[in-house]
């Protein structure tokens, strides 16, 4: 049997049915600009017809998915599987994807901005903003991203020139809260970070959004998961990626 990818159609970008000889058994949607910025490709679905899993078109599909997104300059793929889906899971795991981070959601209430707890002024956002990159960056080359692929996911992550800047309890602790989404959260103590995500919360709260959501590396308590499990974090996806060069 031969398993291939063919474009949806105009209008469709990205999006491409998998065939086995010839006979549509399922779809996929890729894209090389996802919120990683440019360098990764992403698998934002896959999908086969109940009746037609486990023959390895998932498997192939992904396969030549990586060879459209090579040819789009990206040295590294990523997908993102909901907590639970065993069928996904393994189907990236015997890919050679690796757990790159979790989101952990969360809800939010309003209970006033902890005291303390300030927002940045402008000078000090750019200040922060640009060590952020620099210190971003690096740790992904030290997990052995190339260079390009690095910087723009360190970008993509701190590119929201209208949001509302990042808060402070000083001496280093930041929580930066978008739309929901803490895009930074940077504290010495798991107090100052209790604390943080509280001015999260309620920051998230007044502005009507019922949850807040979090990315943490998917390493033994990488990058706050107690204090935020504590907080009422809970993880709801997994994300998973590897190189492709
Ligand atoms: C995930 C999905 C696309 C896999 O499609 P598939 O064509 O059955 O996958 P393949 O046959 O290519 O499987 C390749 C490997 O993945 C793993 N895998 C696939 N399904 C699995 C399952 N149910 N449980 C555990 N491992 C599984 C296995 O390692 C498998 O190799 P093997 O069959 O030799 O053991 C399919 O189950 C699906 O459409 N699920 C519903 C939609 C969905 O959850 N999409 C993912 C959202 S990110």
């Amino acid at each position: 049997m031969t398993t291939t990818l063919r474009p949806a159609g105009p209008g469709r970008d990205g999006v491409y049915s998998i065939c086995a000889n010839g006979r549509a058994v399922g779809g996929v949607h890729l894209t090389p600009m996802g919120p990683w910025g440019a360098g990764t490709g992403w698998i934002l679905h896959i999908q086969v017809l109940p009746s037609r899993r486990r023959r390895g078109h998932a498997c192939v599909a992904m396969l030549a998915a990586e060879e459209i997104m090579r040819v789009e300059r990206c040295t590294r793929m990523a997908a993102a599987v909901p907590e639970g889906n065993r069928a996904a899971t393994g189907l990236v795991e015997a890919l050679g994807y690796v757990p790159d981070s979790r989101r952990f959601a969360a809800p939010v209430r309003t209970t006033g901005l902890p005291s303390g707890v300030r927002m940045m002024d402008t000078d000090e956002r750019a200040e922060w903003c640009a060590a952020e990159l620099l210190r971003h960056a690096a740790s992904l080359r030290e997990a052995g991203w190339a260079g390009p692929a690095a910087e723009a996911r360190a970008r993509a992550r701190l590119d929201h020139p209208a949001a509302p800047a990042p808060y402070t309890l000083g001496d280093g602790a930041v929580v930066w809260v978008a739309h929901g989404v803490i895009l930074a959260l940077a504290a010495p103590t798991p107090d100052a970070a209790a604390t943080l995500l509280r001015a999260a919360g309620h920051v998230t709260a007044v502005q009507g959004l019922p949850e807040m959501s979090i990315d943490l590396p998917d390493v033994p308590d990488g990058g706050h998961t107690k204090p935020c499990t504590a907080a009422g974090f809970a993880p709801r996806t997994r994300y998973w990626g590897k190189p492709i060069l």
